[in-house]
């Protein structure tokens, strides 16, 4: 399958134990692909292979992660420009402890955008997460001062300054109640209208209902890959089938 991101037979180790194991799999274009599976098969491992947030971690990798066709793991891969290329948004809300502004401001800041052209990228960012109505007001005080969701939201309004193409988010909703959860499901199907979003979801729920293809894995393996409506209603491997209907994980 092709798309935005591809893995080609891409192996990852921690040391001596196999995480991903021949993974092939294709993640389209402004669409959004939910990865489920059960806690410990490699979803968050192969996330973090698709923008290199492994390298850190002392993790091995062989195969290939090609971004529009090109192999992300070649030694002359700029990891910074990668980065704002691929975007995380993590389970936790984690932003800085500066004020609102300045969280959105840093990525641009980094890349040297002129000075004269940071407010109109934090207004836009902060509208594209839908949290400019609520901070206008307040874009000096700390960050930190925000509920849960808006920290969620200003983390996601981060990663749009830096003008990527892909959005990852990893159980973006998994500390924020059920109401603020809609709310960032809501954000992430808008987001797909410009970028290919990645998510995953321990929820089937949500994955049901922000995803247009779903990607089952199990102990590091991709068991199955498909529109999520026939994934939840007739997956074709009994081991999906299993998982779905709650007889593991
Ligand atoms: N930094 C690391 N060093 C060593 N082993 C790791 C590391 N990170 C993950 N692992 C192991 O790799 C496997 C996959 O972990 P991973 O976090 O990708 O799973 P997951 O599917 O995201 O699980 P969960 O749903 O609980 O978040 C697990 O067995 C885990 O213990
Ligand atoms: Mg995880």
């Amino acid at each position: 399958m092709s798309g935005v991101i591809e893995t080609v037979n891409l192996n990852l180790y921690y040391g001596t134990y196999q995480a991903l194991k021949g993974v092939n799999v294709g993640f389209a274009d402004r669409r959004v692909t939910s990865v489920i599976g059960p806690s410990g098969c490699g979803k968050s491992t192969l996330l973090r292979t698709l923008n290199r947030m492994n390298d850190h971690l002392g993790a091995r990798v062989t195969g290939q992660v090609l971004f529009r066709g090109e192999d992300i793991y070649m030694p002359a891969t700029d990891l910074v420009a990668l980065r704002s290329l691929i975007g995380m948004v993590f389970q936790r809300p984690n932003p800085f402890p500066f004020s609102v502004f300045d969280n959105v401001a840093m990525g641009p800041r980094m890349h040297s955008v002129p000075a004269s052209q940071i407010p109109a990228i934090v207004e836009e960012s902060l509208v594209a997460s839908d949290l400019w109505h609520r901070v206008k007001d307040r874009l000096l005080s700390p960050a930190l001062e925000l509920s849960l969701g808006q920290q969620q939201q200003l983390c996601i309004a981060r990663v749009i300054a830096t003008n990527p193409e892909v959005i990852l988010f990893d159980e973006p909703c998994s500390a924020l109640d059920p109401e603020t959860t809609l709310h960032i499901e809501e954000l992430m199907r808008r987001l797909s209208k410009e970028y290919s979003v990645i998510v995953v979801t321990h929820n089937m729920q949500q994955a049901a209902r922000v995803s247009e293809t779903t990607v089952f894995m199990l102990s590091g393996q991709i068991i199955e890959v498909g529109p999520t409506l026939m994934m939840f209603t007739s997956p074709s491997d009994k081991r999906t089938e299993d998982y779905i209907s709650g007889r593991y994980g």
